[in-house]
Order: C-alpha cells, then sequence, then structure tokens
C-alpha cells in the first residue's frame, strides 16, 4: 500500500504547470465514440480515471493509443455495447458513457453507478433527461438495460438543478438526434464549455454552452478531430492553497485564471497578493493568513465544490474564524476528521462547518477518504509541525498526475513509499 510522507513546515515558492483537467477529459473520452474517423485528444491527464475510461473505449472495440499527454481514439468499429460492472466501478463518472452509447450504438446495458464517497450520488436527471429524448430505459437488479428504436429526437429538457453530468450525458445522446433540444437550467461549468467546443469542432450545432440554456441542433454525423483539454482549475486552486498555506511563493503556469474567479478573492481575503496574467497566475502569501470570509460551495460560477477540501486547511491555521457552507454535496467534509487529528479545530452542523484558526497544526497518520479530502490533507501536511504519513491515496491519485514530484519540484519535503 502505497503511502504519501510529507515533513511540514517548508516554504515553497518557484513556477509549476497545471496538468489538463480530468472532469473535461473524461465527457471528451465518452464523446469520441460518437465520432467517425479518429480524434487526437491533447493534454489529458496521466491518471487512474483516465486510464479507466481508455479501458471502456477498449472494451467497446475503439481502437485506443495514449502517448505521453496525448490519447488518440478510433471509434470505427464499436463491438461490443455494454459495460461490465467491473469497469464501470472503476469510476463513478463512467455514467458519462451512456448519452454517448445511447446515440451512438441504440442499446446499451451497464450497471447502476450508485453511491460513492461523497454519500448518495443520484442520477435520476440523466436518466429522466435521456428518456424525454426517446431512450428506453429498464431499471432491474442494479442494472440500467436501454435502447431504442429509432434514433433519438430532440426534446426541450429542463434540469431541476444544473447538474454538470446530466448536461453532459444530455449534449452527447442529443448531438446526433432527429432536432432540437434545448436544456433549460443547464451546468455552465468550464468542463461543458470544452464539451462542447470538441463537439462543435466535429461538426456538432451547439450554441449557449456555458450559459444556462443550451441548444443542440441535431447532426446526422460527426467527424474525429484534434483538441486540447482545458486546464483543471481545481488543480490549480490546489497548488495555490499550497503555496498560500506555506506562506510561499509561486507562479502557477498553463491555467486559466478566468475559471477561478471565484477562488481567487477567497485567498486575496486571506492576505494573499495575487497577480493574474493571460494563463497563469502568481501568489505570494503572508507570514499569517487571515480568516475568510463565509465560503458557499455553489454551481459555477460560484466557489467550486471540489475547491472546499484543498481550501480548508488555510482556514485551520488562520488568524480567526472561518465558515463554509457545502451546498452540493451531503458528505464532503469526509477531511474534517483527519484535520482534527492534527489538531484541527472545526465543528460541523449539517452543511456547515466553523472553524477556529488555531497556532499550529501537528503531522499525524490519516487517510484519504476521497480524491479532494485527501488534496486537504497533502495541503495541511505542508503546514503541519513533524511528519504527516497519508494512507489510502490511491483516491488522490485518481486526479492529480504526479503531485509528489510537482510539489517537490517547488521545494515541498514529500516523498511516496
Ligand atoms: C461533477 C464533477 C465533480 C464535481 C461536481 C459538481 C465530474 C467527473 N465530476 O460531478 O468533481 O464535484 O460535478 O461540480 O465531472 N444530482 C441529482 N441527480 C442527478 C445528478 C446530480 O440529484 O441525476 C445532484 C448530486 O447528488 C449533487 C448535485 O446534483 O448533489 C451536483 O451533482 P452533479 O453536478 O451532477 O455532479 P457530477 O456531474 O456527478
Amino acid at each position: 500500500m502505497e503511502r504519501l510522507y510529507i515533513q511540514g513546515g517548508k516554504r515553497i515558492s518557484g513556477e509549476i504547470d497545471v496538468q489538463g483537467a480530468k472532469n473535461s477529459a473524461l465527457p471528451l473520452l465518452a464523446a469520441t465514440i460518437l465520432t467517425e474517423g479518429k480524434s487526437v485528444l491533447h493534454n489529458c491527464p496521466d491518471l487512474s480515471d483516465i486510464n479507466a475510461a481508455c479501458k471502456i473505449l477498449s472494451y467497446l472495440g475503439c481502437d485506443v493509443t495514449y502517448s505521453g499527454n496525448t490519447v488518440t481514439v478510433d471509434a470505427a468499429n464499436i463491438t461490443n455495447t455494454d459495460i461490465p460492472e467491473s469497469l464501470m466501478s472503476e469510476m463513478r463518472s463512467s455514467i458519462v458513457f451512456l448519452g454517448a452509447l445511447a446515440a451512438r450504438v441504440g442499446k446499451t446495458k451497464l450497471c447502476f453507478p450508485g453511491g460513492c464517497e461523497l454519500g448518495p450520488r443520484p442520477i435520476d436527471l440523466h436518466l429522466s433527461s435521456l428518456r424525454q429524448l426517446g431512450l428506453d430505459i429498464k431499471e432491474e437488479h442494479g442494472y440500467l438495460d436501454c435502447h431504442r428504436t429509432k434514433r433519438l429526437r430532440g426534446a426541450k429538457i429542463m434540469l431541476s438543478f444544473p447538474s454538470v453530468g446530466a448536461t453532459e450525458n444530455i449534449m452527447l445522446a442529443s448531438v446526433t438526434a432527429d432536432g432540437e433540444t434545448i436544456i433549460t437550467n443547464a451546468a455552465g461549468e468550464p468542463e461543458i464549455v470544452d464539451l462542447a467546443d470538441y463537439l462543435n469542432k466535429c461538426g456538432a450545432k451547439i450554441t449557449g454552452a456555458g450559459e444556462s440554456t443550451v441548444i443542440i441542433k441535431g447532426v446526422d454525423n460527426l467527424q474525429g478531430t484534434e483538441h486540447s483539454v482545458i486546464p483543471d482549475r481545481i488543480v490549480a486552486s490546489t497548488y495555490l492553497c499550497a503555496g498560500a498555506i506555506t506562506g510561499g511563493e509561486l507562479l502557477i503556469k498553463k491555467c486559466n485564471p478566468t475559471h477561478i474567479e471565484s477562488v481567487l478573492p477567497v485567498l486575496e481575503q486571506t492576505g494573499c497578493k495575487i497577480i493574474t496574467g493571460a494563463d497563469n497566475i502568481y501568489i505570494r502569501a503572508p507570514e499569517r493568513l487571515c480568516h475568510m470570509e463565509t465560503v458557499r460551495t455553489m454551481p459555477y460560477p460560484g466557489f467550486p465544490t471540489d475547491a472546499q477540501a484543498p481550501l480548508m486547511p488555510l482556514a485551520v491555521i488562520a488568524n480567526g474564524t472561518s465558515v463554509f457552507v457545502e451546498n452540493i454535496f451531503e458528505s464532503r467534509y469526509k477531511q474534517v476528521s483527519e484535520l482534527r487529528k492534527m489538531g484541527a479545530d472545526i465543528r460541523i452542523e449539517g452543511k456547515v462547518a466553523v472553524i477556529e484558526g488555531v497556532d499550529r497544526i501537528y503531522g499525524a497518520n490519516v487517510r484519504a477518504t476521497d480524491l479532494r479530502g485527501g488534496a486537504s490533507l497533502i495541503i495541511a501536511g505542508l503546514a503541519a509541525e513533524g511528519e504527516t504519513v497519508i494512507s489510502d491515496i490511491y483516491h488522490i491519485d485518481r486526479g492529480y498526475e504526479r503531485i509528489e514530484d510537482n510539489l517537490r519540484s517547488i521545494g515541498a519535503k514529500i516523498k511516496r513509499i
């Protein structure tokens, strides 16, 4: 079992590049099965979740090659239409293959993704939307048995919550449907825009991505294309937090500052100096961080739920009291019990966390309970007195490419054993 060892208290400084966005690469990989000819996706991060998506594509019959951060997919021959449970369970977001398979092959069987470490993650919005497009879905014995007798048809779909995954699944299913699909209350995350950009390059007719109404005019077919995945805004936010908590000074490169406009002001409140360029962010942290105003997670462009856990350790050692409100997921404070082992003073009441800043935290043996919770422990470990040992780091490897090498390159004392 691999673990991360962190010797805390080292100020980090230097330059660091941000990887491509996992949450963009996954739906893009699913989208490749809609195309004829090859798609070449650059800037795909080298992560276990991406490998899992590539395994699904290979199983379906696609020719998948991986070279550095470029994945090439040729989806000319789809030979399987189901996704076995073993592959589905490797990655919860494999549900995004449903919309693409519904459009491309018209029938599929996959297991219900079920709950996960963030609490129950229903897919009712995915299913009701796909049904509106004409997909017949039977839910039995934990499986989703789906088929269509004719081409899917465009529909007006109103989402009761701007779900990222549901918006992606609707786009994938409707892009080659008969007629026009209008999604209202659509998610507007940058990953949705990236998916629309890729599909439009393939010949799709999607407008409004990034806004609350997305219009998809169905086309007959799509051609593979070359595309570069957008930078990962959560990884950029995590590195900013690493710089901030160690009193450091960093230039974060190959990122898109406009994608984290809700995160930067929070860091400024803590006393960090931030300067943004077109594709980079400079941060210089004060000696002692200041508490922050209430941080409320919201759909984009609000504060991202995925950045809540990496930010929390800053509040833990800040001067004063900070309040977080988690509005997106039910169980997204899993890192708190581990942070408490390090000396954090955090009270949780439902979706609210009250964090009383303490003067110092201490290294401890802690466990990554989920991806962003694991990142939170790394950030805390960087600032803790003594050694922090993090176990179950496979969660962290789902979303951060070579995080220990990257942090070591800017002066952190961190190693994987
Ligand atoms: C995506 C991201 C995840 C991020 C989240 C919110 C990927 C692979 N994952 O997850 O990192 O934290 O967006 O920004 O892109 N919901 C329902 N019914 C549904 C679908 C969702 O009730 O059918 C609820 C969820 O339980 C949750 C909320 O809606 O409470 C947001 O979920 P959603 O936006 O769908 O997140 P994901 O696409 O799963």
